[in-house]
């Protein structure tokens, strides 16, 4: 089974801090809710985010929402061996259902999102199929290892260990039962902090440049997916 870990995510509701600034204001009108109820978006919040610590991690749903649509409804996620969480900035984890179909459109997403952090859980009555849980990061890796000592955990970093296609493909196990937990910065600047790296049993560079978060998403999606022979099985072989 794969784990793909979204760290980090550039993702949360508008912070008190500049919930007055006029842009913040009229958004939130436009979309009949209240500042803290609409997704921060270094799109439309720019000038009010510069009075934010860290504003270059933040403000980003779109790296969330091209990786989530990158990962889901893939040939692995239809066979069952793909789960994906998200790592919040506030260290909240989501769980998200191999289930779920994500909308397609952009601003769709974006509601989605605001649903989400608001009250916890999408949709807001039956099986939830996005929810924010009570586990911490730790707590996490720590089920997702389900005690099983061949669990692998891999962090994508930019300064980890160079590694090219072949090598990646002969690290991954061919067996599926063996859980994969791959962790992916899902934010536009900056480092993974130290104490998240050493949660990870390896740290891998795939490029020589830094990468998209979703670009990493396909490459070690599509690897595992043939390292497990999904794609053999499904694939027409003429
Ligand atoms: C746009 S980067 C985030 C920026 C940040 N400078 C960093 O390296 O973490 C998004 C994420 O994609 C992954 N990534 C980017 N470039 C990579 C590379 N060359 N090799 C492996 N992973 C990479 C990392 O997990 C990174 O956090």
């Amino acid at each position: 089974m794969l784990h793909v870990i979204l760290l980090d995510c550039a993702l949360e509701l508008v912070p008190s801090e500049i919930s007055s600034f006029k842009e913040v204001q009229m958004q939130a009108g436009r979309k009949g809710k209240k500042p803290n109820e609409i997704l921060l978006d270094q799109t439309h919040h720019g000038r009010a985010m510069t009075k934010l610590d860290h504003a270059d991690r933040r403000g980003r749903p779109d790296i969330v929402f091209h990786s989530l649509v990158t990962l889901l409804e893939t040939p692995l996620c239809k066979e069952g061996l793909l789960r994906v969480y998200m790592h919040l900035q506030n260290g909240r984890v989501v769980e998200v259902s191999p289930e779920v179909r994500l909308p397609r459109n952009y601003d769709r997403f974006v509601g989605l999102m605001e649903q989400l952090l608001t009250t916890g859980h999408v949709p807001v009555e039956g099986q939830p199929l996005v929810q924010v849980s009570k586990m911490s990061l730790p707590g996490l890796l720590s089920k997702l290892k389900d005690g099983q000592s061949n669990a692998m955990t891999i962090l994508a970093t930019e300064g980890g260990e160079k590694t090219g296609i072949q090598g990646l493909r002969d690290l991954l196990p061919n067996d599926s039962a063996v859980p994969v937990i791959v962790g992916i910065g899902a934010f536009p600047h900056g480092d993974i902090s130290d104490e998240m790296k050493q949660m990870f049993d390896c740290q891998l560079e795939l490029d020589r440049e830094v990468m998209m978060a979703w670009h990493v998403c396909a490459e070690v999606l599509w690897i595992y997916s043939e390292r497990i022979e999904v794609i053999r099985r499904r694939y027409s072989s003429t």
